[in-house]
């Protein structure tokens, strides 16, 4: 088991994490998915305050994709249900550990009771600064790139901007993510190794981290032992290890 002080002080910024397995966990105790989603939830409640805990600013969670409004209408359901019971019970403890919270992905496509919810407590904790919460909530990652060509391609068209001056931060300011600075580490659970439309532009130098742990079962050690593993690696952006050191 690995603790906190085991850790040291290169704290990754921006940890974003793919959520999965909630489904696989529930089958392989005979449950129905809808209860393996419930104990997602509690995952989610235990990984936020871990984070907040070791000093992570930015937490990123992949919470429903483009893709998952694919799913049985029921699950679909299920999944809103979650999101809106546990904004509802959850406010105490972003409030209580100072996070704020946000959100990502096409929001328009939620349900209005789930966006209501949602956009209130992304009000009520704005000025909140030890850490910022983002949900990806019907997020796609090709979505949002062709979202961003579009607004460009708008201001080149009226003249607002000039094709030669699109640069990286002209494309991070039309992201979803333009407050949050790219992804350091991009952890998966559920032992898949994909990327699966998340945050294909943000993750271009984060270090990636896959572990078999079912998200239900994911908890505060597993997230430390994601960090030390981070902290163990040599991040080079391009350059030699001697440029480095
Ligand atoms: C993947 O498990 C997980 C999801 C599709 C969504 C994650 C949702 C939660 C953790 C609960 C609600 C979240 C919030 C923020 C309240 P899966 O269903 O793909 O699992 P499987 O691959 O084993 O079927």
């Amino acid at each position: 088991m690995i603790n906190k002080e085991q850790l040291n002080s290169n704290i990754p910024k921006h940890v974003a994490i793919i959520m999965d397995g909630n489904g696989r966990w529930a089958k392989k105790k005979g449950l129905f998915r809808a209860v393996g989603h419930e104990n997602g939830t509690k995952a989610v409640r235990e990984a936020v305050e871990s984070a907040a805990e070791i000093g992570i600013k930015y937490l990123t969670l992949y919470a429903f994709s483009t893709e998952n409004w694919n799913r049985p209408k029921l699950e679909v359901e299920t999944l809103m249900r979650l999101l809106v019971s546990s904004l509802k019970k959850e406010i105490k403890t972003l409030q209580k550990n100072n996070i704020r919270l946000n959100a990502i992905g096409n929001l328009q496509a939620l349900p209005e009771k789930a966006r209501k919810e949602l956009l209130e407590v992304i009000e009520k904790t704005k000025d909140n600064d030890h850490m910022t919460l983002s949900l990806a909530l019907s997020y796609g990652s090709r979505e949002e790139l062709i979202k961003t060509i579009q607004e460009i391609s708008i201001k080149v068209k009226n003249n607002v901007l000039s094709p030669h001056l699109i640069n990286e931060a002209v494309i991070n300011k039309h992201l979803y993510t333009k407050s949050l600075p790219d992804v350091d580490l991009l952890i998966r659970t559920s032992g898949e190794q994909r990327i699966s439309n998340f945050l294909l532009w943000q993750i271009a130098y984060a270090e990636l981290y896959f572990t078999e742990i079912l998200w239900p079962d994911f908890k505060k050690t597993d997230l430390f032992e994601a960090i030390l593993n981070y902290q163990q690696r040599e991040r080079r952006f391009g350059k030699t290890s001697e440029q480095l050191s």
